[in-house]
């Protein structure tokens, strides 16, 4: 007997593929955490930069050493792009720099102002639709718990691309490049048959067949 849907679990896996999970943020950026940081002679300098996210362009006031992905999570709210190991790991924080694709925990947010920075959020259209990439991940079911989907995404569809602009475009890409182009991003739940079925469907030899 075939089960009936479940609507709330849907409705979340489908949010975290499209990265339009708007959780409020963890925590703001506190003025001052402690005694010791209020010192005006501990106070670390902050740098003016524009960052252009989202085709949106926002002046921060921020840290050096700030990373662009706390850049992104923590001053714009951007959550979708997630933290997983911080240290240039998992791929759960893969964004698109100037159409190419980055660990944006292994970058600092000064050094891209003006660059154009796309997240997973910004990949819909402005209608509202998702971009194909999201909806072969729903259609394929690539994904269980949805912490990694939102950096396999982008790193999908900077794949994609730039197999499609790149001098083998004629030739379909085999599942072992597939594998090895996309082993940048971790996924624990193990769904790697299923991403791999959707990048298989745009650059494979099935989407040559098509
Ligand atoms: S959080 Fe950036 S690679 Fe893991
Ligand atoms: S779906 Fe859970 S880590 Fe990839």
């Amino acid at each position: 007997m075939s089960q009936p849907s479940n609507p709330s679990r849907r409705n979340f896996l489908q949010s975290a593929a499209a990265g339009a999970v708007a959780l409020p943020l963890a925590r703001a950026v506190p003025a001052a955490d402690s005694p010791q940081t209020a010192d005006a002679s501990t106070a670390v300098a902050q740098s003016a930069i524009r960052l252009k996210v989202n085709g949106q362009f926002h002046d921060l006031s921020v840290e050096p050493r700030l990373t662009l992905l706390d850049a992104l999570r923590e001053h714009l709210a951007l959550t979708g792009t997630k933290k997983g190991c911080d240290r240039g790991q998992c791929g759960a924080c893969t964004v698109l720099v100037n159409g190419r694709r980055i660990n944006s925990c292994l970058t600092l947010a000064i050094r891209h102002s003006d660059d154009d920075i796309v997240t997973v959020e910004g990949l819909a259209a402005s209608d509202g639709r998702l971009h194909p990439v999201q909806t072969a991940f729903m259609r394929h079911d690539a994904f269980q718990c949805g912490f990694c989907t939102p950096g396999q995404i982008c790193s999908a569809v900077a794949l994609i691309d730039e197999h499609k602009n790149g001098p083998r475009a004629q030739r379909p890409m085999t599942d072992d490049e597939i594998r090895d182009r996309m082993s940048g991003n971790i996924c624990r739940c193990g769904a790697y048959p299923h991403i791999l079925a959707v990048v298989r469907e745009f650059v494979g030899e099935a989407a040559a067949d098509g």
